[in-house]
């Protein structure tokens, strides 16, 4: 999906303290997995509470132009009716995932298992992300990579593998994207397919492979580490979803929640998976108070209600093993860092520098041009905080949601109105952002 060229800034401002309840649209990982293994399956699968933002619409479609019947039914309430695992068509036309990396990356995976040929193409934003993390896993499967933008990127042309290879594959950084592509693709290889990560990274494709049917495994493997073994060729079956509430659109109104004063606000359903809360770890490090209800579950996920008060922050350190529980809340725990008193060091994020921006970048640059102190050392960042922030700039968001939401968020509570240049790409992943924000009594216009 394009965005017109016309930019929709947007301003907020101190405001009252937060009230209300929410609930915060469905997990995008969730989403876009339900799609493509509703896809892969036979049968029906009947997702309910699927995220309707760009990038999980732009699978929806990819899932239909590989010959998968897709039905909205209502509400954020989704029909698939799968073609089986390796029963993807031929699609006719380029598969344009958007502004979304794990779309893409996913399907690329599930397509390499498949004797079709198809183009990924994506935004400015995806065509420059690194694509060739992928392509090498599943070329060991036996895809073959045709043309490609340079250094691998999109618009790639990929063929699926007639007979593919199962493999035994070490991620070379903790990703969540590389290790659901070699296991989508490893779903039509005769025989085991290995991941194992250094690093545990989301296990969403896992939990719910085993839902669909699959034979999978995930064991430990050294401090940190998994191993995940999946049998090839299972008949998958369609299976019923809930998606449960997003815990990184969630950090949105949680940060806001702490930083406005007098704040007291619930959000309901949020995933409480332990490879997603690496952030309200941190926040509860820094003395916030989140209490969570109590946890129910679906299709191995687990979710709760989060009552989030307004708390007096301090600056904490953290380590770099947690990166992969919280890497896309980064930006916005910056946000926390500089009205806590004291200094935050966040280690190890090299990988934020290819996500759909570069995030180590931006976020320092967010944070200076509202008058905040930060530093980049390395692949740490390390923000200075002092209890309020002086606001008055203005922040460029480099086709990033997250960029957006969260100096939206800064706004809210900084001595001075901060300034998003353009709030269009907030639709990706939370279209209702702006209005649920109002709802709680955020300052936005
Ligand atoms: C995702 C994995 C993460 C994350 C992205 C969603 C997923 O990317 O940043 O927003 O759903 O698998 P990496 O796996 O590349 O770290």
């Amino acid at each position: 999906m394009t965005h017109s060229a016309s930019a929709m800034p947007l301003e907020s401002r101190a405001s009252g303290p937060l009230n209300g309840r929410v609930r915060v649209p469905g997990d995008k990982s969730i989403s876009h997995r339900a799609l493509i293994l509703g896809a892969l399956s036979v049968g029906e699968s009947r997702i309910s509470g699927l995220l309707e933002g760009e990038d999980v619409l732009n699978t929806a479609k990819a899932m239909r132009a590989l010959g998968a019947k897709v039905e909205r039914r209502g509400d954020f309430v989704w029909k698939v009716d799968g073609v089986g695992v390796g029963g993807f068509a031929q699609p006719h036309n380029a598969l344009d995932f958007g502004n979304s990396g794990t779309g893409c990356r996913l399907v690329m995976g599930a397509v390499a298992g498949c004797p079709i040929t198809a183009v990924f193409d994506g935004d400015a934003s995806l065509r420059s992300r690194p694509m060739r993390r992928i392509l090498d896993p599943l070329e060991l499967m036996g895809a073959r990579t045709g043309e490609t933008g340079e250094g691998g990127r999109l618009p790639v042309t990929l063929s699926g593998a007639r007979y593919p290879v199962p493999i035994t594959y070490r991620t070379p950084v903790a990703s969540a994207q590389i290790k659901s592509a070699v296991l989508l693709a490893g779903l039509s290889a005769p025989g085991v397919t290995t991941v194992i990560e250094q690093e545990a990274s989301r296990d969403h494709t896992e939990l719910m492979l085993k839902h669909f049917g699959a034979d999978i495994v995930s064991a430990r493997e050294g401090t940190h580490g998994r191993r995940i073994t999946l049998t090839g060729e299972p008949e998958l079956h369609g299976a019923d979803i809930v998606v449960p509430a997003d815990p990184s659109s969630a950090a949105f109104p949680i940060v806001a929640a702490l930083i406005v004063e007098g704040s007291d606000i619930a959000l309901s359903d949020v995933m409480t998976n332990p490879l997603r809360t690496g952030l309200f770890t941190t926040l509860r490090e820094m003395g916030a108070s989140i209490e969570e209800g109590e946890v129910r579950g679906d299709a191995g996920e687990p979710m709760a209600q989060l009552r989030v008060r307004a708390s007096r922050l301090r600056g904490v350190e953290v380590p770099p093993e947690r990166a992969p529980s919280m890497i896309d809340e980064y930006l916005v725990l910056a946000v926390a860092a500089a009205f806590a008193e004291g200094t935050t060091i966040m280690r190890g994020l090299r990988e934020l520098r290819v996500k759909e921006s570069d995030r180590l970048a931006a976020t320092a640059d967010m944070l200076r041009v509202n008058g905040v102190e930060a530093e980049i050392a390395g692949d740490d960042l390390i923000v200075e905080g002092r209890g309020h922030v002086p606001g008055g700039g203005l922040v460029g968001t480099h086709m990033d949601h997250r960029i957006a939401m969260s100096a939206l968020v800064m706004g809210l509570a900084a001595d001075k109105p901060v300034k998003v240049d353009d709030t269009a790409f907030i639709a990706t992943s939370f279209p209702d952002f702006i209005p649920m924000m109002r709802a709680l009594g955020a300052e936005l216009s």
